[in-house]
């Protein structure tokens, strides 16, 4: 049986999984491609963890650039993380004539095309499915499965980290450091966890779901990002109470004058099955012309999980090699030819239109509620649904409004007027509403 070897970047906990999950299956996945997928060479900060790993026959170095420039090894598989030394060590083994398996999302939202052409010119695949939603096979999905659709939109949980946070907040009362302490233990966060709770990792996969979408250039600086740290726990009870839950979601979607692309804390109606993805897992919800609402989930991290996508992509790398396949006859990197990638805008904030749950800190006096309804009305907002609850002290009660679908630049001017009643402290807390149906 052919032998096909391959080169590790990583020993982290994808690395690990990766190591682990080709050791286990190893007779498994024989039977699907027809080799044997062995381990040649491993860069690993600590060299004794590939003999832990059971990488036993590996050779191990602690410099990547001996993999990646090694003639032996025929697949390269990325699993550093971060834009640097993976970009440069990506580009090099492209420039050698390397196929390439990354799981990193910040390369691929931000260096994506430089990579892909890099690619097609040498007539290598790069491959990333691990790159979005871990062991959920999103990609392919979207890039082949569905590829006979228009899609209309994308909504995904896209990051486990934070919708464990929120998970424990709403169901626990758990404080938010002490649930991302607990991620970081379990391997799930990032290595800089802001990139969770600020939006930034959920941000990089949504760019790349957008472009595979739609067919437009990876823009990653174009998408709006918004954590979230700022999320309360009576915002999360509050919501609750009204029928809906608080996930963290990015959205893609085609509007007709372009594409939104946006992360942000939504509160999105209890019934719908996404509303209820819960812990660390993830779930996509693609919106299709002809197949309709698909809904997809699984876990989103985690160091099996993700080296499943890893060694799909080995596999079909592995499968494209062994018919003679090149990138030219192969899947295009983001779905759509190269020619054909559309340069759509994306629509600012200001431009999108939502619905919006509002919360405020008003007077508890008489006409206040007036006031609010008052700048509302003016601004062609219309209400959905109000509450004031009790007091929080005696002259202050919190009210929560509701509101239907208006654009954001409206809603922005309402809220500027509203903060600035005398009967108001503080700012009015926004989270933005989607149906999802
Ligand atoms: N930090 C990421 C998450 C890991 O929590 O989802 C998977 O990309």
């Amino acid at each position: 049986m052919e032998t096909i070897k391959i080169g590790l970047l990583g020993l982290g906990t994808v690395g690990g999984g990766t190591a682990t999950v080709l050791l286990r299956n190893v007779e498994e996945i024989a039977r699907r491609t027809g080799c044997k997928i062995v381990v040649d060479m491993a860069a690993a900060l600590e060299p004794d963890r590939a003999r832990e790993l059971g990488l036993t026959e590996a050779r191990v170095t602690a410099n990547a650039e001996e993999v990646v420039n090694d003639d032996a090894c025929q697949v390269i598989v990325e699993l550093i993380g971060g834009y640097e030394p993976a970009r440069t060590l990506v580009l090099q083994a492209i420039a050698n004539g390397k196929h390439v398996v990354t799981a990193n999302k910040a390369l691929i939202a931000m260096y994506g095309q430089e990579i892909f052409k890099a690619a097609q010119e040498k007539k290598v695949i790069v491959a990333y499915e691990a790159a979005v939603a871990g062991g959920i096979p999103i990609i392919k999905t979207i890039r082949e499965g569905l590829s006979a659709n228009k899609i209309q939109w994308v909504a995904g949980i896209i990051n486990g980290t934070g919708n464990f946070i929120l998970t424990e907040m709403r169901d626990r009362g758990r404080d938010f450091d002490e649930v991302l302490k607990e991620a970081q233990a379990l391997g799930y966060a990032e290595a800089d966890p802001t990139f969770d709770i600020e939006g930034i990792d959920a941000a990089h996969k949504l760019t790349i779901l957008a472009s595979i979408s739609f067919g437009i250039p990876l823009q990653f600086d174009a998408c709006y990002t918004e954590g979230i740290s700022k999320v309360k726990q009576e915002d999360v009870a509050y919501a609750g109470e009204l029928g809906y839950r608080i996930k963290h979601l990015g959205i893609a979607r085609y509007s007709g004058d372009g594409i939104e692309m946006r992360v942000h804390p939504t509160l999105i109606p209890e019934k719908r099955l996404i509303a209820n993805v819960d812990g660390v897992m993830n779930a996509v919800l693609v919106m299709a012309d002809a197949a309709g609402p698909t809904l997809y989930y699984g876990a989103g991290a985690g160091d099996e999980p993700t080296a499943s996508a890893v060694i799909a992509d080995i596999i079909h790398v592995v499968r494209g090699c062994r018919l003679g396949s090149s990138s030219e006859n192969s899947i295009p990197a983001l779905g759509f030819q190269e020619d054909s990638i559309s340069c759509m805008p994306i629509l600012p904030m200001a431009e999108i239109k939502t619905s919006y749950y509002l919360r405020m800190l008003a007077a508890d006096r008489p006409g206040v509620m007036a006031d609010v309804t008052a700048i509302l009305g003016h601004a062609g907002i219309s209400i959905e649904a109000m509450l004031q609850k009790d007091p929080v002290d005696e002259q202050q009660a919190q009210i929560i409004i509701l509101t239907h679908r208006i654009k954001e630049q409206q809603m922005d001017q309402a809220i500027k007027e509203i903060e600035a009643l005398d009967s108001i402290t503080g700012e009015v807390t926004r989270i933005r509403m989607e149906p999802l149906g």
